[in-house]
């Protein structure tokens, strides 16, 4: 199954609220995220995106056939971490283990080095979440440690990993 990333459209904030009105998929997110999560929280999230700085915020939607079935961004950092940018990324459940990230993960990347001066993207997925750990190894990124305690989610303090891209040197 061949996935794109195009750029949002208002018109996708129905389907994004349906991806994200999932407790499976938020229990991977940091927290924050409206749950259920309306349309109108899409239409918020989409109005944001289309109208961040375009230096620093890389959104987009991941579609199949045009629909928008999840999402994918790099954001750049700041002061001494301006050319690093974090990566995040989730689908709709239905559309688990096809391989669809795998693909949007690597067209991102590609994305980020030919037009920014990003020279690092990074990823921090809950330590327990080898889905999401397997797509950043088959795209390509090293795995550079554990971060222990890192974070609490549900109650729960977990470990963290750390995972990146780094611009190949030409
Ligand atoms: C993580 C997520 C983005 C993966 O997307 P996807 O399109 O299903 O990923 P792919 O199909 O490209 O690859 C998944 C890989 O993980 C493997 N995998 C899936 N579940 C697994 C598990 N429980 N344990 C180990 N491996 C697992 C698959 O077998 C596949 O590897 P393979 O090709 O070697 O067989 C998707 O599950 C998701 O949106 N999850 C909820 C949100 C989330 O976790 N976001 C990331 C936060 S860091």
């Amino acid at each position: 199954m061949y996935c794109n990333i195009r750029k949002w459209r208002l018109s996708d904030a129905a389907d994004l609220a349906e991806t994200l009105s999932n407790k499976n998929l938020q229990d991977n997110l940091r927290d924050g995220l409206p749950f259920p999560y309306t349309e109108k929280d899409g239409l918020q999230y989409i109005n944001a995106m289309l109208s961040a700085d375009k230096n620093n915020t890389f959104a987009f939607a991941v579609t199949i056939d045009d629909k928008a079935i999840g999402s994918i961004s790099v954001f750049r950092q700041g002061n001494i971490h301006r050319l690093t940018a974090e990566l995040g990324y989730y689908i709709a459940q239905n559309y688990w283990g096809k391989g669809i990230m795998t693909q949007a993960v690597k067209q991102i990347c590609e994305y980020v080095f030919n037009n920014t001066d990003i020279v690092r993207i990074y990823a921090e997925p809950f330590a327990y979440n080898s889905a999401s750990c397997r797509v950043l190894e088959k795209a390509g990124f090293q795995y550079e440690g554990l971060l222990k305690q890192n974070a609490i989610k549900n109650d729960k303090v977990i470990d963290m990993k750390m995972y990146a891209l780094i611009k190949a040197q030409t």
